[in-house]
Parts: structure tokens; sequence; C-alpha cells
């Protein structure tokens, strides 16, 4: 089983990083699970298409091609997912080859505050939808008040959330 993992922050202590990394932690030995580099994508530019696509974005669309699933972990900004994971997305989505196409994809995310990124969650839905994605309907994980809930190496400690989360990547 290839698990690729795709962080909507890029924030050294992300929360939502921590949650990808907490469901590593979950998965049964001889799963492979990476975690994209977003970090090294430029913003997207038709102009760049045609001049050559960059390798990171080669990779980017290697490592979806390549995965039996795809989890997404992004924080809420301004009541939606992150900028940084759209522009990622917007690139994977060119080309000939559509890489989220008919790819089993699940959504979480966690959020310091009261609704645990459940509109960033339903924007996200949307848009994996709308390019041929599967995407897992249930359980949902919505960690909100996460403050509380990771511990200095931004693992997530809760374990009746770690039950949902284990359920999610199974
Ligand atoms: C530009 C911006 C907008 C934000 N908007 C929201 C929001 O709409 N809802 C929310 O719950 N948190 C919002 N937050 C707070 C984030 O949930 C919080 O910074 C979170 O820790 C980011 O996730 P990370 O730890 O994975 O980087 C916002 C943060 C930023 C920087």
């Amino acid at each position: 089983m290839n698990i690729l993992a795709i962080s909507g922050s890029l924030r050294q202590r992300s929360i939502n990083t921590g949650l990808l990394r907490s469901a590593e932690s979950l998965l049964p030995e001889g799963t492979v699970f990476t975690v994209a580099d977003l970090r090294t994508i430029p913003f997207f530019d038709a102009d760049l298409e045609t001049t050559g696509i960059p390798e990171s974005v080669l990779l980017l669309k290697q490592q979806i091609m390549e995965a039996d699933g795809v989890l997404i972990a992004s924080p809420e900004y301004n009541f939606s997912y992150t900028g940084v994971l759209k522009n990622a997305i917007d690139w994977a989505s060119r080309g000939p080859v559509r890489p989220f196409l008919d790819k089993p994809v699940a959504v979480i995310g966690a959020s310091p505050g009261n609704f645990g990124t459940v509109r960033a969650q339903t924007d996200l839905r949307r848009l994996m939808h709308g390019l041929g994605a599967h995407v897992l309907p249930k359980p949902e994980l919505l960690v909100n008040q996460a403050a509380s809930k990771f511990d200095f190496f931004s693992l997530m400690r809760t374990p009746s959330r770690c039950i949902e989360l284990s359920s999610i990547i199974s």
C-alpha cells in the first residue's frame, strides 16, 4: 500500500502536517507513506507550462499517480482550504494525464478554533469531486480546538480521534 499525504500548510510546526504524521504512525507495517513537498511548487503560470513544467510539479503528479490513495489535511484559511494547496492541485490538474481521476482521496483537517476545518473540507471535497476523485464520504475527521490535542512533536494524542483517523486510513 502506497499513500501520498498532502498538507495544505507549509508551517514547520503545522498541526495539519502533524495530523498526517499521526496517520503515518497508525499505519500497518510495510505501508509506504510519503508527504508531498509543496514548498518547491511555484505559483501556477500558464507561460511556465509552455516553456517547461517544473520538476516539482512533475514529481507531485507522479506521486499522485503512483499512490493507492491520497490523504489531504489542510488548515482552514478564511473559510476555505489554503492557497498553497489550491495552487498545487491546479498544477496537478493540467495536461493530458489527470492524476486525481478515480483516485481514492480522504480529506481531514485540524484547527485551533471550534469548527475543525469543516468549511475548508466542504470546499476541498467539492473540488476533488470536480477532478473525478473518489472522495471518502465518511468518517469525517474534524479536529477542533487542536492546540490541546497535539503534543510537542505535533502528533495527535487524543485516543478517540486516533481511532477515527485509523478508520479513515484503513
Ligand atoms: C490567513 C489565515 C486565515 C485563517 N482563517 C481561518 C478560518 O477561516 N477558520 C479557522 O478555523 N482558522 C483560521 N485560521 C487559523 C488557522 O486555523 C491556524 O493558523 C492553524 O493553526 C493553521 O494550521 P497549521 O497549524 O496546519 O499551519 C487562519 C489562519 C490564517 C493564517
